[in-house]
């Protein structure tokens, strides 16, 4: 049989040389990360605007995998400012989930890494670079100046735990202000109350199965509010709810965010959920940022196809359609990226220059810029 080359399959040797190669480059991540004693100067940085809780700059995350580079996060820039909630929207596959994991230093390693861009977090009086930062560095970090809210409770609840002990264990880990075990407990009864929990005494000492999946939700959320973080990931904090409970825990951050003045990321691809929560907007396709602005601008004037394409598709209620609106095609592979723009292939409103290299950010007013060669010559910057 006559050897044909196959389009996207590797061949053994290929395959071989891609996985040793991945071996030298994540062997150099792995070996920086590891040291011991590096000094806080190494990842010390300053806020280039002290408004902002973080700073994600030309943020690149890849998977070193043996099919070949995923680039799963691709140049990506934002603020996240102060007391404000950022969503981030788009399609699965498109880096959100990566682009959170990186502020956090929780990707799966050794092949997920950072491999370059700054991630800039804002400690009050000084700022780290957390893709600098080595793990004794993270860890002082996460859950206390960093929270993360995750899709499904019951994998961030210990099933053999109590609720109170998982929440004082929270507490004990970064217990900063030295509290005795009596005012863990009270603070634990306190942070139950908080999040609306009624019969706070009793789901004290209930076991993650005796709650309903909303109560489990909420018991997470105080978790990740437990010390008092300066910010919040919620990465699909409500796929996994019904909508009356979703509605339920959504008002519930709401009014958390303005008591506890966190700045939140909410992750989601339900974009009626980030109207709801979010002051701005980021919109990602294939590990870029594709649209920006706040969320009046994004609901109101959407600019990029694929934003417009993402309203269409969303139901309205009162509006009587036959069919919902779908956007053609699908994300291409992130291994092999077009040199173009990457939502061309999909695009129903392609304009002259589109065939052109990837397009360059546009701004549209002081807060909103899109990425899209139908606004060139129209308002450059
Ligand atoms: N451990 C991994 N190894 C290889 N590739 C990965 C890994 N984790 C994520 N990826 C890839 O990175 C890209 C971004 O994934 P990510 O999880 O950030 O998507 P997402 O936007 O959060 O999607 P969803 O809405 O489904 O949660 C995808 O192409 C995914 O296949
Ligand atoms: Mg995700």
């Amino acid at each position: 049989m006559a050897k044909k080359k196959q389009v996207g399959y590797l061949s053994a040797k290929e395959a071989r040389r891609i996985s040793k190669e991945n071996r030298k480059i994540t062997n150099e991540f792995e070996k920086k990360r590891k040291r011991k004693n590096v000094p806080e100067s190494e990842y010390l940085t300053t806020m280039h605007d002290p408004k902002n809780a973080v700073e994600f700059d030309d943020l690149h995350t890849y998977f070193y995998t043996d099919a070949g580079t995923v680039k799963a996060v691709d140049g990506v820039s934002f603020n996240v400012p102060i007391g404000k909630t950022v969503g981030v929207v788009g399609e699965s596959g498109c880096g959100k989930s990566v682009t959170s994991l990186s502020l956090m230093q929780l990707l799966q390693r050794p092949q997920g890494q950072v491999a370059s861009g700054e991630i800039r977090l804002n400690l009050g009086d000084k700022a780290y670079d957390v893709t600098k930062a080595p793990n004794s560095a993270m860890q002082k970090i996460r859950g206390n100046v960093v929270s993360m809210i995750f899709q499904e409770p019951m994998t961030a609840l210990n099933p053999v735990f109590r609720i109170g002990e998982q929440i004082e264990e929270v507490l004990e880990l970064h217990n900063v202000d030295h509290m005795t075990e009596h005012q863990m407990k009270e603070r634990t009864i306190e942070l139950l109350e908080m999040v609306g929990i009624a019969n706070s005494e009793g789901v004290y000492k209930m076991f993650p199965h005796e709650l309903s999946g909303g109560m489990r939700q909420r018991v997470v959320i105080a978790m990740a509010l437990a010390c008092n973080p300066r910010v919040i990931i919620a990465d699909e904090p409500t796929t996994a709810l019904d909508v009356t409970i979703q509605a339920q825990i959504l008002d519930l951050l709401r009014n958390l965010k303005d008591k506890i003045n966190s700045s939140i990321m909410f992750i989601t691809h339900d974009l009626g959920v980030i109207a709801e929560m979010a002051d701005f907007v980021v919109v990602m396709y294939a590990g870029r940022i594709i649209e920006r602005g706040t969320a009046q601008e994004i609901f109101h004037h959407p600019a990029h196809p694929y934003t417009i394409g993402l309203m269409a598709s969303k139901p309205v209620v009162g509006k009587d359609v036959e069919k919902l609106y779908s956007i053609p095609g699908k994300v291409p592979n992130p291994i092999n990226m077009p040199n173009y723009c990457y939502f061309k292939d999909r695009c129903e409103m392609c304009v002259k220059g589109c065939e052109g290299a990837y397009p360059k950010e546009i701004k549209l007013s002081e807060t909103h810029s899109v990425s899209c060669y139908r606004y060139y010559g129209q308002k450059e910057d």
